[in-house]
């Protein structure tokens, strides 16, 4: 397959707005699994889509030889909304080819990732007729969600799903051309909370001075969930955090321009984080307090005087081992309860968690990761942890207990989640080319 039929099907894949969040993209979701399902076929691989109470699965899968290993292929189709519109430069479900780089939510967060492995082996059973190994790809709907129905249907679906070892490129490359090895993840736990106080909104003169502002209450608590310093000031949030290895000080030292990278991709001039911890530390091994929104009152343009009957704030919190998510809700609960001013009330909604993710990068099968990589991409490899989170890879070490290869493929300037995400064509190319080589390595190991 040349490069140009692979950029055709990448296009295509992109024009989906496979949005898992929207209720009004269900048909988008499920079109988008019968796409991959048909261009599975067309590849020579056995292909399924399952329903399950949310987004549908894909699994396709090569060969059932039992004197071969078994590489599960993980990733998802599903995007994150493509929202403020305004802010892209061409429309993100049309995607665009500009200065080496396809521009489309979802081309490096995961669609451009998870095809390349899909193209890879498409173009190695064209030119070798056959595989070294056997091959399921598993990719869901709803990683972007929290995956809410994955470890339900891997349980009900143990058998087509069983394997040796999990692949998955879900995660970044610190620069262009450095392959880079994720031996971690962190987790996530998300949580909203809601001030109520007066039973109406309240003129802010006549009432101002004499009433609790549910939109003030809110400020405090938020304000109450750091120290000065950076650090978490919930009372117990760091008591089961697992200190950082000497060896993973050794292999940071080996990542350069980490700190300059951050603030260029972010578009800050200075960091900020915790006291005592680098950049990378702070995004990969540490956890952190995050509020995503915060809302309440007059929005509108002008000013109102009002003093509004609630105000809420959308926190996650992202976690590192050995830190257990209910356990973390439950310290932040207590922890918003105490700091509650009176006169208001606190209502709290727990959402999607998962915990985080610490693979061994110096197993036989991380060797031939690192060999393919290496192949690929001519530069030693990097091993760093994520700051990002993919819940289900947790569940995958539990349910499988085989090791997990995160070998990512996005750029560090992909934009994920932002307006006009963005892949890089070369690691594209690159990413179907190392998944050739990697099913090599592991099948001759
Ligand atoms: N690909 C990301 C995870 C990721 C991001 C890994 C950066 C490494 C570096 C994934 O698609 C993602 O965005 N996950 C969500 C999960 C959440 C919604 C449960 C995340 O991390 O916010
Ligand atoms: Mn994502």
């Amino acid at each position: 397959m040349g490069a140009s039929e692979s950029l055709t099907i990448l296009n295509k894949f992109l024009q989906f707005p496979s949005i898992s969040t929207q209720p009004e993209h269900k048909g988008d979701m499920l079109a988008c699994a019968e796409w991959l399902k048909g261009c599975c076929e067309d590849w020579g691989l056995d292909a399924e889509v399952y329903p399950t109470e949310g987004h549908p699965v894909v699994v396709a899968r090569y060969g059932n030889d039992l004197d071969k290993k078994t590489v599960l292929i993980y990733g998802h189709y599903d995007v994150q909304p493509p929202e403020p519109l305004e802010e892209w430069e061409t429309p993100p479900f049309e995607p665009s080819e500009r200065e080496g780089r396809i521009y489309a939510r979802g081309s490096s967060d995961n669609k451009g990732q998870i095809l390349a492995h899909l193209l890879g082996v498409a173009q190695a059973l064209k030119e070798e007729g056959s595989l070294p190994v056997n091959v399921v790809f598993l990719i869901e709907g709803e990683e972007e969600i929290g995956s809410p129905s994955l470890e339900k249907f891997m349980e009900a679906h143990r058998e087509i799903l069983r394997c040796d070892v999990i692949v998955i490129s879900d995660t970044e490359m610190v620069a262009p051309g450095v392959p880079t090895v994720t031996y971690g993840l962190r987790g996530i736990t998300a949580l909203e909370f809601k001030v109520t106080g007066p039973s109406h909104d309240l003129h802010s003169g006549s009432y101002g001075g004499a009433v609790m502002n549910p939109a003030t209450a809110v400020a405090r608590l938020i304000a109450s969930l750091h120290d000065g310093e950076g650090r978490v000031a919930v009372p117990g949030f760091y008591e089961d955090v697992r200190p950082i290895q000497d060896w993973e000080k050794e292999a940071q030292a080996q990542i350069e321009g980490f700190e300059d990278d951050l603030k260029k991709t972010a578009g800050v001039d200075t960091l900020f984080g915790e006291k005592g911890f680098s950049p990378i530390e702070q995004i990969g091994a540490r956890p952190t307090a995050e509020v995503n929104g915060m809302g309440g009152g007059y929005q509108g343009e002008g000013t109102k005087t009002v003093l509004p009957k609630s105000a809420f704030a959308k926190l996650t919190f992202r976690l590192v081992p050995d830190q257990d998510p209910e356990k973390i809700l439950d310290l932040v609960e207590a922890h918003l309860r105490t700091h509650l001013p009176k006169g208001v009330a606190l209502e709290v909604e727990r959402g999607h968690s998962g915990k985080a993710f610490l693979g061994d990068p110096q197993t036989p099968y991380g060797q031939s990761a690192v060999r393919a990589m290496e192949k690929v991409f001519p530069h030693p490899a990097v091993f760093i942890r994520a700051g990002g989170s993919i819940p289900i890879v947790d569940s995958f070490q539990h349910i499988f207990g085989v090791d997990v290869l995160l070998l990512g493929l996005a750029n560090s300037d992909c934009l994920a989640h932002a307006p006009n995400e963005n892949f890089l064509i070369e690691n594209f190319m690159q990413g179907i080319r190392l998944n050739q080589v990697l099913l090599r390595e592991i099948g001759e190991d």
